[in-house]
């Protein structure tokens, strides 16, 4: 196999998912046996805390290092831009201070304003992180009615491709049809039956282009940022999830059919 310095680059990008575990574990818990040393004193603790705090430092810089490649080789999309940009900052700040609380290591002042900050920080940046790779409000989705991972299931062993009743209709029932439906028609678009209109080009492009998911204006409106006055749903009305939206470019990858 010969030397290919792209391959190698993505493959250093993705290991920062599991790169980002070791300063998590090690900062976090350098700060917990700092609180616990301060309030039972142990020269034991102390050493360990030292080195805790010596080994976060060069875990946070590759994590940190390697976060960066990753974002600038495989951007999540439009819609997560925001959100990345906040991630590398935090993560880069996490480095920063690892790398401070490291070279204080044996100053107790030092560890309260570098190690104990770390430590918070790292738990942030982790979460931003889960939010880019799982949606935002993931945690909270868990709460919610449940979306259709099921119908993910079904049309990857669909032998017959996505169906539009079976697989896109629910997906657009939940997020769309309040305003795209029976009773509205926002942008003239109906959104609650299969329509063969969809597929000529109209005023704002051609809604859906079979095969092709990144042509069609339902997906890319879907996909634009969430500040873009074009994206789809409105910001203020609920977003489809991750699954969903996956549901909808598989229909139309797989041609759209009704
Ligand atoms: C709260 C109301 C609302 C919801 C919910 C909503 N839209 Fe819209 N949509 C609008 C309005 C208003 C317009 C027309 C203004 C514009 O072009 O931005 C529009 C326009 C569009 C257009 C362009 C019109 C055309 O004929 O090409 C597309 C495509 C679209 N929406 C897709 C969607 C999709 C897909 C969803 C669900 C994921 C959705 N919309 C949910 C209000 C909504």
């Amino acid at each position: 196999m010969e030397f290919n310095r792209d391959a190698w680059l993505t493959l250093l990008g993705r290991l920062h998912m599991a790169a980002v575990h070791f300063p998590l574990a090690l900062s976090m818990l350098a700060a917990l046996l700092d609180v616990l040393e301060r309030r039972w004193p142990s020269e034991a603790r102390a050493a360990t805390v030292r080195t805790l705090l010596r080994l976060a430092a060069p875990a946070a810089l590759a994590a940190a290092a390697l976060g960066w490649i990753h974002a600038d080789r495989e951007p999540l999309g439009q819609s997560t831009e925001q959100l990345l940009r906040l991630h590398r900052w935090t993560g880069v700040a996490c480095a920063v201070l690892a790398c401070l609380a490291a070279v204080g290591a044996s100053s107790a002042f030092a560890r309260k304003f570098f190690a104990w900050p770390a430590a918070l920080l790292v738990a942030v940046t982790g979460h931003l992180g889960g939010s880019l790779v799982y949606g935002e409000g993931y945690y909270l989705a868990a709460f919610e009615r449940p979306s259709q991972p099921a119908s993910v299931i079904e049309l990857e062993s669909a032998p017959s491709g996505a169906s539009f009743n079976r697989d896109a209709l629910p997906v657009l029932n939940a997020r769309c049809t309040e305003c795209h439906g029976e009773k509205k028609q926002k942008g003239d678009l109906r959104l609650d039956r299969f329509e063969s209109a969809w597929f000529e080009p109209g005023e704002y492009g051609t809604v859906v282009v079979r095969g092709k998911p990144a042509e069609s204006e339902l997906l890319r409106r879907i996909e634009l940022a969430l500040d873009d006055e074009d994206h789809m749903p409105p910001k203020k009305s609920a977003q489809p999830s991750p699954q969903e939206i996956a549901v909808l470019r598989r229909w139309i990858e797989l041609g759209a059919q009704p």
